[in-house]
């Protein structure tokens, strides 16, 4: 199916009003190699069509065929290394140490938001399982999100086939946390009872999700408006606690939002710990 250039703004608009991510002019070909299928599907026989059944979908089932098509999924477990050292050794340490002597020295929020298939929650799980012995008397969750439905399913399910495998797993990690099944491996219950997957619209209000202690959003506000993703960080902020810990994609730095967004340095990972002065009149 051929994209022509009306089509490729108005599905560029539609696409930025769904989930944020922004289409440039020159993303013609990603249009026809991701929404060909999903026009089709819909009986829809021109680019024009999809947009107007989607624009006016009330069920909102094309506008996530849409979206799942047209987002990034790509992830993998302990993706970039270095986050998931410093989580190990620097931010948990922390925390746990700040924890101590609270109301709740045994409670931990953590959110990966932007899970995608869920990896990233799930390599934070491990992280946890591995430093934290008594893990089983800890009042521990993480709360994994995306706005894809078809990644949330799959997050949920924590079914991954052998090449997902192959990519940033270590094998006594594997052997611990995984039961092999045919064709693919299994995330173990003590480890998805850590986790809980939900559909969350990163440009939506975040009512009542959090506070979180720790905050992953990586590799996601790369797809987004400068506006959009100025917000998004500066919305996540208020989502932490006091001290508490944002990760964000290795390619992504957030020096430009101001001050509050001083990074900090562990190893070879760089983190935030916005502080929560000004951070409603920033928003
Ligand atoms: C490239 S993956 C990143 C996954 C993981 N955070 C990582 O770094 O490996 C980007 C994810 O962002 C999700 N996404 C895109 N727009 C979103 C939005 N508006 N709200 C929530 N998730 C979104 C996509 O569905 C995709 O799963």
């Amino acid at each position: 199916m051929q994209v022509t250039a009306e089509d490729i703004k108005v599905i560029s608009r539609l696409v930025n009003d769904l989930c944020g991510v922004v289409l440039d002019e020159g993303k013609g070909y990603l249009i026809e190699a991701r929404l060909s299928g999903v026009a089709q599907e819909a009986g829809c026989k021109t680019f024009s069509e999809l947009y107007t059944k989607a624009r006016y979908d009330k069920d909102k089932t094309l506008q996530n065929a849409i979206i799942n098509a047209i987002t990034t999924q790509e992830t993998l477990f302990f993706r970039d290394t270095s986050p998931f050292e410093a989580l190990q050794h620097k931010a948990l340490p922390e925390l746990i140490d700040a924890k101590s002597g609270t109301a709740f020295p045994k409670r931990l929020r953590i959110w990966s938001a932007a899970a995608s298939t869920g990896q990233e929650a799930y390599s934070i799980a491990m992280t946890l399982h591995e430093l934290i012995p008594d893990i089983h008397s800890w009042d521990i969750k993480i709360t994994g999100t995306d706005i894809s439905d078809a990644a949330i399913k799959q997050a949920s399910l924590g079914r991954y086939a052998e090449h997902e495998i192959k990519r940033g797993m270590q094998p006594q990690l594997l052997a611990k946390y995984f039961t092999h099944e045919p064709g693919a491996w299994k995330v173990k219950d003590e480890l998805r009872a850590l986790v809980a997957y939900r559909r969350l619209n990163l440009l939506e209000p975040f009512a009542g999700i959090g506070p979180f202690d720790i905050i992953f959003c990586r590799n996601v506000a790369i797809y987004f408006s400068v506006e959009a993703r100025k917000s998004l960080f500066h919305r996540l902020a208020k989502e932490l606690v006091a001290g508490g810990y944002l990760f964000v994609g290795s390619s992504e730095s957030l020096t430009d939002l101001g001050p509050r967004f001083a990074p900090q340095h562990h190893c070879r990972a760089v983190f935030y710990q916005p502080s929560k002065q000004g951070i409603a009149a920033a928003v």
